[in-house]
C-alpha cells in the first residue's frame, strides 16, 4: 500500500475529532483498488464493520456482494468507502457536524483514487457527493433519483454519479432488491 494511504488510514484509525471516535471498536477507513474506476460510498459502519474494521462486511455487505457481479464488477476492482468512518451509536443517522468533521478523509480518498464513477449508497452519500460535485440543485430523495446518472466535470476530469438505494434496505424491504439489481445492471452500460 502506498505510504500516503497507509498514513491516511492510520490517521483515521486513531481519529478523535468527533465523539464517535471514543465510541467505536474500530474505525473503517474503506478498502479496495486504489486506481478504481468505480467507487462506492456508503453511509457509516454498522456493527459488523465496527467489529472488523472492514466496510460492508455484514448483512448490507452480503447484498452488495450479490449486486456487484450484475454491474460486471468484482469487489477487488472497486473502492468501497463511507461518509463516516466510525459507527454512530445504534446505527443512528450521521449528524451534520460528524459529516463535516469526517468527510475530509473521504475527499482525500476521492482525490487520490480519481474515480470516473461514484455510486452513492443511500440518501446521505447521495446528498454529500452531489453537493461536493456541484449538483446540489439536482438533489432529490433516493426514491426519485436512484439509477439516474449525473455527469459532471471535476478537478480531475469527467465524473459520473449514480445514486442507488442503500443495500441495507433489502433487509427490511425485499422488493427493493430487484430495483437495486436493475440499477446495478445499468452500471455496465457506462462507457469506459
Ligand atoms: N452500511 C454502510 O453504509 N456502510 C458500511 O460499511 C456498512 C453498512
Amino acid at each position: 500500500m502506498p505510504e500516503e494511504i497507509k498514513k491516511l488510514n492510520e490517521k483515521i484509525r486513531s481519529c478523535r475529532k468527533c465523539p464517535l471516535g471514543s465510541m467505536r471498536l474500530n474505525a473503517v477507513p474503506g478498502e479496495g483498488f486504489l486506481s478504481a474506476r468505480v467507487m462506492f460510498i456508503g453511509e457509516a459502519p454498522g456493527a459488523s464493520e465496527d467489529e472488523k474494521g472492514i466496510p460492508f462486511c455484514g448483512r448490507a455487505g452480503s447484498v452488495l456482494d450479490e449486486l456487484l457481479p450484475l454491474a460486471g464488477l468484482k469487489r477487488e476492482e472497486v473502492f468501497i468507502g463511507n461518509i463516516l468512518k466510525c459507527r454512530p451509536p445504534k446505527n443512528r443517522n450521521p449528524q451534520s457536524s460528524e459529516i463535516k468533521t469526517c468527510t475530509p478523509y473521504l475527499n482525500y480518498q476521492i482525490n487520490y483514487i480519481k474515480p470516473a464513477v461514484l455510486c452513492c449508497l443511500g440518501n446521505f452519500a447521495t446528498a454529500y457527493i452531489m453537493k461536493k460535485f456541484g449538483l446540489a440543485a439536482k438533489i432529490q430523495g433516493i426514491t426519485k433519483i436512484h439509477g439516474k446518472i449525473f455527469i459532471t466535470d471535476f478537478s480531475y476530469g469527467k465524473v459520473r454519479i449514480m445514486p442507488l438505494f442503500h443495500p441495507a434496505v433489502v433487509t427490511y424491504d425485499i422488493n427493493k432488491k430487484s430495483i437495486l439489481a436493475r440499477d446495478f445492471r445499468q452500471l455496465k452500460n457506462i462507457p469506459k
